[in-house]
């Protein structure tokens, strides 16, 4: 029955005491479907995400996995989902192998489970050393080998690679695209990363202070944002407080962080020269200049007026 959603979030609201941290999100994500949730501290990706495991019960709302419920399905969903959380404890004293043939002794799998797990991970050199001694990629490529012990249709990885150095990134984002190629797994994660969600998802919800802002590709979030490429500048002298160019079409927006100006165009190449023209005639002189496609981070500022790393 490929024709079922993977998962379908229906209007989900759950606060705790004074705190609301998910107002009411909807989304529904179809079988092998990459999907980044993504979003400041405090957004709600990962009460939102431990609802969707079954952790965490929402108050109103209904979360539907494959067509089933937690209330009445609850060994199936097990069966099919493979999850890691934002934080892991692990048995330090246990070695890496230990580690995999207990978790895969839960599922009742044969212990060349585990083996394979160290292949898919590549963790096989680790295999006896102490949980403990991992460095920090190999211990969050440890925690997705026990997300995946149990050979799971959906994927639910919170925070994969927060705190990784760019190598130790790319290794985990390899294994994902392996299993997306190989195995059709859906996957929804968490991630504070804009690079992430761009290079390894073709769905992307960004969600901010409980409820989701966009939805979709990064092409559909780039058109409903008035452009695709941005023209970032900062200028010399007084006129870099304020002040106006003539196109009215053209959307400037200043950084008071970093001091730039930003504008959102259609294409750099028919927008530049007349750009440039205007700024030498108002006698503006240039500091830095660069032009760019539209990330991520532009479209949730012209958003909330905040950066994701804010
Ligand atoms: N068990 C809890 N008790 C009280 N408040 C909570 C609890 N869990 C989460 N919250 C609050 O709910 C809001 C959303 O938190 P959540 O952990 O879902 O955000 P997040 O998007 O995962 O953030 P981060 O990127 O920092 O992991 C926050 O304001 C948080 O303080
Ligand atoms: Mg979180």
């Amino acid at each position: 029955m490929s024709g079922i959603p993977a998962i379908s979030v229906n209007n989900v609201i759950k606060s705790f005491k004074d705190v609301k941290a998910v107002k009411g999100v909807s989304f529904t994500i179809k079988k092998g479907e990459y999907c980044a949730l993504l979003g400041p501290n405090g957004a709600g990706k990962t009460t939102l995400m431990e609802m969707i495991e079954g952790i965490q019960n929402p108050d109103q709302g209904e979360i539907i996995i494959n067509g089933q419920t937690w209330k009445k399905n609850e060994l199936e969903i097990h069966k099919i989902l493979g999850i890691s959380l934002q934080e892991t404890n692990f048995f330090d004293k246990l070695k890496v192998g230990e580690t995999l043939e207990l978790f895969s002794s839960f599922y009742d799998l044969e212990s060349e489970r585990s083996n394979e797990i160290l292949d898919l991970v590549n963790l096989q050199e680790k295999k006896n050393a102490l949980v403990k001694n991992l460095s920090g990629g190999q211990r969050q490529r440890l925690s997705l080998g026990i997300a995946l012990i149990n050979r799971p249709e959906i994927l639910l990885l919170d925070e994969p690679t927060t705190g990784l150095d760019p190598t130790a990134r790319r290794e985990v984002w390899e294994i994902l695209f392996r299993l997306k190629k190989e195995h059709n797994i859906t996957m929804i994660l968490t991630t504070h990363y804009m690079e992430e969600a761009d290079y390894l998802c073709e769905r992307i919800i960004i969600m901010d202070k409980g409820t989701v802002l966009a939805d979709g590709t990064l092409d559909q979030l780039v058109a409903k944002n008035n452009g695709a490429e941005i023209i970032e500048f900062s200028i010399e002298g007084e006129a870099s407080n304020g002040f106006k160019l003539n196109d009215e079409k053209i959307k400037m927006v200043r950084d008071d962080k970093n001091e730039k100006w930003k504008i959102t165009v259609d294409d750099i190449a028919s927008t530049l020269p007349s750009f440039l023209e205007e700024m030498k005639q108002k006698g503006i002189k240039i500091k830095s200049l660069e032009c760019r496609k539209m990330t991520l981070d532009d479209i949730f500022i012209s958003m909330t007026g905040r950066r994701l790393d804010e």
